[in-house]
């Protein structure tokens, strides 16, 4: 194996809603399934049951062809947002590769390619959207970046305005920063940017690969201020686990890419499609968009105790439904080890920050136990 992971000396092999198993079989409560992938939990029937059907009838055709999963997911996910088309891809990276590629064929006929996007940001891996993530440590040692990018503060309408000009093609943020350490921004902010963008020209892309299909409590983030964008991306959770990306934008904007301009082999496979629109349905046969609020609740609860019991602990807690972060005044890189010696499986982001993406199918118990655990380890550490 290359060496790009940073990995702990833990074989998982089985999973079931926010338990996990592994090789020796000690079990492990999850409160950080998959990276943000599996926002049912390890395993959801539903999507179960969509890919074992659909592997024994078509594991996958080119888009080439028209397949029914792929159009009805579509659908659904253009109801559920902002009328828009879909591309679909299989990562959070691609579909933001899709949408900067997207965002300056629009612009090209307007002089526009630049984009403007948010320190602290976290877009993915591959070339632009490497460039899109304003963090310098992501960059070293593949500089040069790709021209025509350019970085301002996050949660600052003035600094968006002031690097606007008439070659600019789009602003790209993440509604809630996730990788960044769950910084949600003020009241406003999303509806200042659709108002900036309108009136300079320019598209408005929110990347929702961490904040979409329910996490913080709405289909998507945006809609917490009704804030539509041109360009949405999401992937992560989309698929229940499964690995699948989306671009949607809007109709006169997707009219850009022309057949042969863009295109993903795997992308909108049956089976990738089936487990979405498997994992849509759960959320809404399980009203989880109403539970996600709960979990939030209960997760600020026990944090809030921890803040009274101990304070100079916690400098912030920030929580939109199942987005947690708990922000420490200590280096907490140490905790995430603890965690999993006392079998809870946690992250910890820019070395103070402890992100939760837990279920949506948690249980108050599961989450009592991983809080009273975390609890028991920031105790430790600090005492
Ligand atoms: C907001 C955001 N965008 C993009 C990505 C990249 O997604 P992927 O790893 O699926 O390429 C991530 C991954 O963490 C993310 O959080």
């Amino acid at each position: 194996m290359i060496p790009n992971y940073r990995r702990f000396p833990v074989c998982l092999v089985r999973g079931e809603g926010s338990w996990i198993w592994d090789a020796e079989g000690n079990r492990y409560l999850d409160f950080f399934p998959g990276w943000g992938c599996n926002l049912l939990g390890h395993c959801p029937p539903r999507v179960v049951d969509a890919v074992r059907e659909q592997a024994g009838e078509l594991i996958h055709v080119p888009n080439t062809w028209y397949m029914e999963a792929q159009g009805a997911l579509a659908a659904a996910l253009s109801e559920r947002s902002f009328g828009g088309q879909c591309f679909f891809c299989n990562s959070g990276a691609e579909a933001n590769e899709a949408a900067i590629k997207l965002a300056r064929a629009y612009g090209r006929e307007r002089g526009r390619f630049k984009i403007v996007t948010m320190e602290g940001g976290f877009h993915g891996r591959t070339f632009a959207a490497l460039t899109a993530t304003a963090q310098p440590q992501y960059h070293a040692g593949f500089e040069p970046m790709l021209p025509g990018f350019s970085y301002v503060p996050y949660d600052d309408l003035g600094a968006v305005a002031a690097a606007l000009d008439d070659q600019t093609a789009a602003v790209l943020v993440e509604p809630v920063q996730g990788e960044g350490g769950i910084n949600i921004p003020a009241p406003g902010y999303l509806a200042g940017l659709r108002r900036l963008c309108d009136q300079r020209g320019v598209l408005l892309i929110f990347d929702e690969v961490q904040t979409g299909m329910g996490r913080t409590g709405e289909w998507f983030a945006y809609q917490h201020e009704g804030a539509a964008p041109d360009i949405l991306t999401c992937a992560k959770a989309l698929a229940g686990g499964f690995a699948a990306g989306v671009m949607i934008a809007r109709p006169p904007v997707a009219a850009a890419l022309k057949p042969g301009m863009h295109a993903s082999t795997f992308g909108g496979n049956p089976i990738a499609c089936r487990a979405a629109l498997a994992t849509i349905e759960t959320i809404e046969a399980e009203s989880l968009l109403e539970r996600g609020v709960q979990i939030g609740a209960r997760f600020r609860e026990a944090f809030e105790a921890l803040r009274a019991e101990r304070p100079g602990l916690v400098r912030e807690i920030r929580i939109l439904g199942v987005m947690i972060g708990l922000d420490l005044t200590f280096d907490a890189t140490e905790v995430v080890a603890e965690c999993i010696r006392r079998q809870l499986l946690v992250n910890v982001t820019h070395g103070h920050v402890v992100r939760l993406l837990p279920a949506l199918t948690i249980t108050d118990d599961q989450i009592d136990l991983g809080c009273a655990i975390l609890a028991g380890v920031l105790e430790r550490a600090t005492s």
